[in-house]
């Protein structure tokens, strides 16, 4: 079976997401390891409950980011993951280490880049008054929040919104396009041609845009 590592930084709901689809039979999976850089990431303990191994790597602890990358990366590495998947992992990585796990590497990222890179995207886009918005799975390059798109969903942005409600709508969202592009790469139905993904010609083009749910 194919295996993947998980990155988290924190709470770790996409995490949970994908264990949710891997103990419901959606996801056929090894999740190897979930490694944090913050020993108090809640999803930690979520993580650990499910008996999956957990490591702590502290940034603190490194003069510098290659030295933390490089720790980072030893620890990944042990378990020789088919993709590693960043989850709300908050830390920028260095070129290095993206090259390093390049074409095996994605975020999720929660707005529809390239809009809103960066952190407060449910404010920023408040403050725009956009009125659709959403979250984008991407493989990751050495550019933050760049990196060619695997699937986007979308969400009406409402009149009531606060941040809150505007992050819950998008957040149901991230649930359910994160386990279903890393079962796409694992499936082999991702390919990168000239920067750009390309599905297999067995998924439908629809499949790749969650259209506005409005609630
Ligand atoms: C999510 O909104 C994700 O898109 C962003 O960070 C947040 C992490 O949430 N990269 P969680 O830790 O998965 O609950």
């Amino acid at each position: 079976m194919k295996k993947i590592v998980i990155l988290i930084s924190g709470r770790g709901s996409n995490m949970e997401a994908l264990i949710a689809a891997r103990d419901a039979g959606d996801l056929p999976v090894n999740i190897a390891a979930v490694i944090s850089n913050r020993v108090e990431a809640e999803g930690l303990e979520t993580a650990a409950r499910s008996g999956i191994v957990t490591h702590f790597v502290n940034h603190k602890a490194f003069p510098g980011r290659e030295a933390f990358d490089a720790r980072l990366a030893d620890c990944i590495d042990q378990f020789e993951p088919d993709l590693v998947v960043l989850a709300g992992f908050m830390r920028i990585l260095s070129e290095g280490f993206v090259r390093h796990y390049g074409g095996r590497l994605i975020n999720i990222h929660p707005s529809l880049l390239p809009a809103f890179p960066g952190l407060h995207t449910h404010q920023r886009a408040l403050e725009e008054g956009v009125r659709i918005h959403g979250c984008t799975v991407h493989f990751v390059t050495p550019e933050l929040d760049h990196g060619p798109v695997i699937i986007q969903a979308a969400v009406p942005v409402l009149d009531g919104d606060d941040e809150a409600s505007l992050a819950a709508r998008v957040l149901r969202q991230e649930h359910q396009i994160y386990p279903r592009a890393v079962r796409w790469f694992l499936e082999g139905k991702l390919h990168l041609e000239n920067g750009r993904v390309r599905l297999d010609e067995s998924l439908a083009d629809s499949a790749v845009l969650v259209s506005p749910e409005i609630r």
